[in-house]
């Protein structure tokens, strides 16, 4: 009980914690979006009813309501509504064939898009399509079910705070996996316990607030930096040594964008780790160890010259 308070004490959070230090390329905020937001941005709506004549007051459906703080802090802040919706939202009460209309995928706009390449776009999609989730359920799945499209920010690249990073791709996971009503938009199936399920693992709070989800749910490659291969539940990491050891697999994943800058600062192996944990196995120190073959070659060396030395004796 203790741990499922905790747990949802840090999705709520995170909720609230999206600094603005990532980007910091300043917007004009569209005059567009703000007829929009005047609606959507709020939990209730007013507008002219030509019926009955007057000016009325009602309630917006809860998931309709879009933060315009998070939307002007996100990676598409630049973008105006109308370039993934319709125009003829323009209209109130909006053509109940709108529902119905196609959203553009992540790949439209960012395929071969010279801005963004150095994210790899292609690669990343390549691995969706290999994940567990894409071949159990490829309909429902789209990026956008991670990628919130009117909240998500980069953080693991840009954000220096590693903790923060975690919170914030831990949530995404644990929005369905952790939340009934999101789930059940892919799976009518019973949504598995997360806290018993992972029972075997010492201390989960120390562990979910120090490592993501994808590190054992993930296929790591060279090709991207955020696995994006949710492999079967039978292939995740289990030992414990595939982070407690010096060639910690944290290295080539939580730690990656690190790993090159800050290898064995002061003899630490993992020193990038350390700045941010310390992974019992993982931070071994160089001199430290070196020292200790030192102690224990003299030690033998003592306790051969006592034998030698008592032989000669006798
Ligand atoms: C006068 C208030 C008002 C304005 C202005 C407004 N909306 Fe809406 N919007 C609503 C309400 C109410 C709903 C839910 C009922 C409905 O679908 O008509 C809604 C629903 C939506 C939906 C969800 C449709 C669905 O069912 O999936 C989208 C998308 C949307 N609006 C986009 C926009 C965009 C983009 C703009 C700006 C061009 C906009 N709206 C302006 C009130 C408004
Ligand atoms: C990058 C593309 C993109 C932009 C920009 C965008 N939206 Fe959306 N929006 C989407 C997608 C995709 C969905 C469907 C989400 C889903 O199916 O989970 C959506 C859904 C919605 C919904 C329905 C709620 C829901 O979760 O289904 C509303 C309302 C909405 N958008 C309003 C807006 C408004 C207002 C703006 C401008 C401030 C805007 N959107 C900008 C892509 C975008
Ligand atoms: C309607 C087009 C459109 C769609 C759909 C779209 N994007 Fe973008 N995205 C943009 C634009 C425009 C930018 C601003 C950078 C640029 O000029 O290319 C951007 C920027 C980004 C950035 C870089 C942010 C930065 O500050 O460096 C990321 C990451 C990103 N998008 C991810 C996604 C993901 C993931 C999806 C799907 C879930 C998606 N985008 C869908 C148009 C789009
Ligand atoms: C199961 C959840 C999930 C799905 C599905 C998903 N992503 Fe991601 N994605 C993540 C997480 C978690 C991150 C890490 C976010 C961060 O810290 O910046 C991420 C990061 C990214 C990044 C930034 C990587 C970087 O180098 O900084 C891009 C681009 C991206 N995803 C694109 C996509 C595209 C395109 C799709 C669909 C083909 C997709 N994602 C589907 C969870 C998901
Ligand atoms: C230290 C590695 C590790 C971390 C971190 C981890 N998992 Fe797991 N997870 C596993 C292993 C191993 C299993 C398989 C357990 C079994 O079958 O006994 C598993 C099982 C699961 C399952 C399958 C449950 C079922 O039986 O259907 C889901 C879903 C899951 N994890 C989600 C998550 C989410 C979400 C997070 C982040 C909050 C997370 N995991 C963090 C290792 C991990
Ligand atoms: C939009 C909701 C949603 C999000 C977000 C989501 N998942 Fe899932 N996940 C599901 C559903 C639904 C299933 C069950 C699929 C099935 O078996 O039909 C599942 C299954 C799994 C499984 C078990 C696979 C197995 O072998 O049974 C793992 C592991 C998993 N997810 C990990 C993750 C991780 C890690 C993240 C974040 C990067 C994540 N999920 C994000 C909905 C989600
Ligand atoms: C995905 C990588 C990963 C795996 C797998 C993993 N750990 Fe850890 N573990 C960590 C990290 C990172 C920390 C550092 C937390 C910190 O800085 O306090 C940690 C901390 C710990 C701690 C110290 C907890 C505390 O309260 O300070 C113990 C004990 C531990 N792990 C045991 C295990 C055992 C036993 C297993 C195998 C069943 C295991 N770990 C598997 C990454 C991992």
């Amino acid at each position: 009980m203790k741990k499922l308070f905790v747990l949802s004490l840090i999705l709520l959070l995170s909720a609230a914690l999206v600094p603005d230090k990532i980007t910091g390329r300043s917007v004009e905020h569209s005059s567009e979006n703000s007829r929009c937001f005047k609606c959507h941005g709020k939990i209730v709506y007013n507008y002219f009813n030509k019926v009955q004549d007057q000016h009325l007051t009602k309630r917006m459906n809860p998931y309709f309501v879009i933060d315009s703080v998070l939307f002007y802090n996100s990676n598409h802040k630049s973008l105006e509504c109308f370039d993934c919706h319709s125009y003829d939202y323009k209209t109130f009460p909006h053509n109940s064939e709108l529902q119905m209309e196609l959203m553009p995928t992540c790949l439209d706009c960012h395929e071969g898009d010279e801005v963004t390449a150095n994210y790899h776009f292609e690669k990343i999609n390549e691995e969706f399509l290999k994940s567990v989730h894409y071949i159990r359920h490829p309909k429902e799945f789209t990026c956008f079910m991670c990628h919130n499209p009117h909240t998500y920010k980069i953080n693991v690249r840009k954000n220096e705070n590693i903790d923060e990073t975690i919170i914030y791709d831990n949530n995404i996971c644990l929005s369905c996996h952790a939340n009934i009503n999101k789930y059940h938009l892919i799976s009518s199936n019973k949504n598995p316990n997360i806290i018993k399920k992972h029972d075997w693992l010492p201390d989960q709070i120390t562990h979910f607030a120090h490592v993501r989800c994808i590190e054992c749910h993930t296929q790591t490659t060279n090709k991207t930096l955020v696995a994006h291969q949710i492999l079967a539940k039978d292939k995740a990491v289990k030992k414990c040594v595939e982070c407690h050891s010096q060639n910690s697999m944290l290295m080539a994943s939580l730690y990656k964008f690190r790993a090159k800058e800050s290898r064995n600062q002061f003899g630490y192996f993992n020193a990038s780790i350390l700045n941010n944990a310390y992974v019992i196995g993982a931070n071994r120190n160089y001199y430290l160890n070196v020292m200790s073959w030192v102690i224990f070659g003299f030690a033998v060396f003592l306790i051969v010259i006592h034998a030698v030395l008592r032989i000669l004796i006798k």
